[in-house]
């Protein structure tokens, strides 16, 4: 059932660059800046880039477009959404909500990694020994209780923000980090970019080395696009559900998306610039940002110290913007679907979440439960980077152009006629045909990645956890 105020009123976004704001600091994540960084490095710069761009444009602007008109219809949630139109798929929309889950048991881990460098900048660790920054990172990462106090402390922001509801906590919190966010980073990519040899790093950056691409950087490049923009879980679902019924559509979509790549792009200008003019190698993978980005920031000085509190302080205002989102598709999910209040909602998710992220924390020291060898840490991001993400975007597309049609969507897209769309056509025929064969590709080719890389019982889990949510979506 819809979730209304005494009035019989949704609750909805201030204002259309609020609603765009909220959005878009959805789609911002570590993923634009610590994970876009380092697949980046590893899977050779520039010829990644473009494929990134393309994808972004072509896959991600179509499906964000389709699941803000999926939630603006009928005013639902994701899997409310769905359940109007066939209730055979309402799967489609909970395997959302169980991603957006999952992510968020492991994801605010990595935003306590990125909490904890602010007192650590301000201890001046900067000044220590450079080539000693990999290991605190690491003997940091493998402490069993520090980590867990800055997890507990990204929670506590969270819950605070997610509990003042869309236009007091989401909205309000989004249009001041957001900007916060993107002057920090064009201060960071300024300077860097000003340095000595900085150019190599923009070579590297945008000049594509054809003989890259392979199927690899393709699936690397399209699953990089689905993480960053954050399609396909039913974040943008659930927050078209506020938007009324006057916005254009298209047009957000459009700045959403342009804003995520461009706050991807900007994160890399940020730093492989730097990188190369200290000669440091961009194939850094996961600890690029918290062990090669600090030997630059020692370099540069006493500069360096306050960039290097700006930068940490990015990186956290980034992941909670989207952790946000992630909270707010289960505690709608449940306010809309188990008729609960928003309080009671929100706690038993963020409660829920918090203890598995301890887990997945202690995984990192060695410590706790695993599955099949398997740390719980890499459990969920096996599951949701290999399988479950896209897996999620596909059923999402098929809903929309096989389910919902393009007669709906038309009319959700153009406000009743009142705001045509020119390119109506090609953007259907890419949802109805074209994104659902490739996602499946992607998929599939996720899956035997996962196998090829020793952790077949952990995707065959992760496989049962994708079909066990038909049946559970009836019974929840
Ligand atoms: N887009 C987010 C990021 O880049 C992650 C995310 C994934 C957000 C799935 C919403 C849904 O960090």
């Amino acid at each position: 059932m819809k979730q209304t105020n005494q009035l019989g009123q949704r609750e909805s976004w201030g204002s259309r660059v609020g609603f765009i704001f909220a959005a878009t600091g959805s789609a911002v994540g570590l993923g634009n800046i610590w994970k876009f960084s380092y697949s980046v490095g590893n899977n050779g710069g520039g010829a990644f880039v473009m494929l990134y761009l393309i994808f972004a444009a072509l896959i991600g602007f179509t499906l964000m477009l389709a699941e803000f008109a999926i939630g603006r219809r009928n005013q639902l949630a994701t899997v409310g959404a769905i359940k109007v139109y066939d209730k055979r798929f309402s799967f489609a929309g909970f395997l959302g909500v169980i991603v957006c889950f999952l992510i968020m048991c492991f994801y605010p881990v990595v935003g306590g990694w990125a909490i904890s460098y602010i007192p650590r900048t301000l201890g001046g660790f900067l000044s220590t020994n450079p080539e000693g920054f990999g290991l605190i990172f690491s003997d940091f990462i493998s402490n069993p209780v520090t980590p867990l106090i800055y997890v507990g402390i990204f929670f506590a922001i969270n819950i605070t923000i997610g509990l003042k509801g869309i236009k007091g906590g989401i909205e309000k919190a989004s249009t001041i980090l957001m900007p916060v966010l993107f002057i920090i980073l064009i201060i960071i990519a300024i300077k860097g970019l000003t340095l000595p040899g900085a150019t190599a790093g923009l070579v590297y950056l945008f000049k594509p080395d054809f003989s890259k691409i392979n199927g690899g950087t393709m699936l690397a490049a399209m699953g990089q696009a689905f993480f960053s923009l954050g399609i396909g879980m039913g974040t943008m679902t659930t927050y078209g559900s506020y938007i009324n019924k006057k916005e254009n559509l298209a047009s957000s979509a459009a700045y959403v998306v342009g804003l995520d790549t461009l706050v991807a792009v900007l994160a890399g200008v940020a730093l492989f610039p730097a990188l190369f003019a200290f000669g440091l190698e961009p194939d850094a993978g996961p600890g690029l940002v918290f062990a090669a980005m600090p030997i630059v920031f020692a370099e540069m000085g006493s500069i360096g110290t306050i960039l290097a509190l700006l930068f940490f302080i990015s990186l956290p205002v980034a992941a909670i913007t989207t952790t946000l989102s992630l909270q707010e598709v289960v505690v709608a999910y449940l306010m809309d679907e188990k008729e609960m209040e928003r309080k009671k909602a929100t706690w038993i998710t963020a409660i829920a979440n918090f203890i598995l992220c301890v887990f997945a924390s202690l995984s990192m020291a060695g410590i706790g439960p695993k599955l099949f060898g398997v740390g719980i840490f890499d459990v969920f991001d096996l599951f949701t980077d290999r399988i479950l993400i896209s897996g999620a975007c596909m059923f999402i597309a098929i809903f929309a152009a096989w389910k919902m049609g393009k007669k709906d969507l038309e009319d959700e897209i153009t406000n009743g006629g009142q705001k045509p769309f020119g390119m109506i056509n090609l953007w259907f025929f890419l949802l109805k045909y074209v994104l659902p064969l490739v996602i499946l590709v992607v998929t599939i080719s996720g899956i035997i990645s996962g196998f090829a890389d020793g952790y077949g019982p952990v995707m065959i889990t992760g496989i049962i956890i994708m079909l066990a949510t038909i049946p559970l979506s009836k019974k929840f």
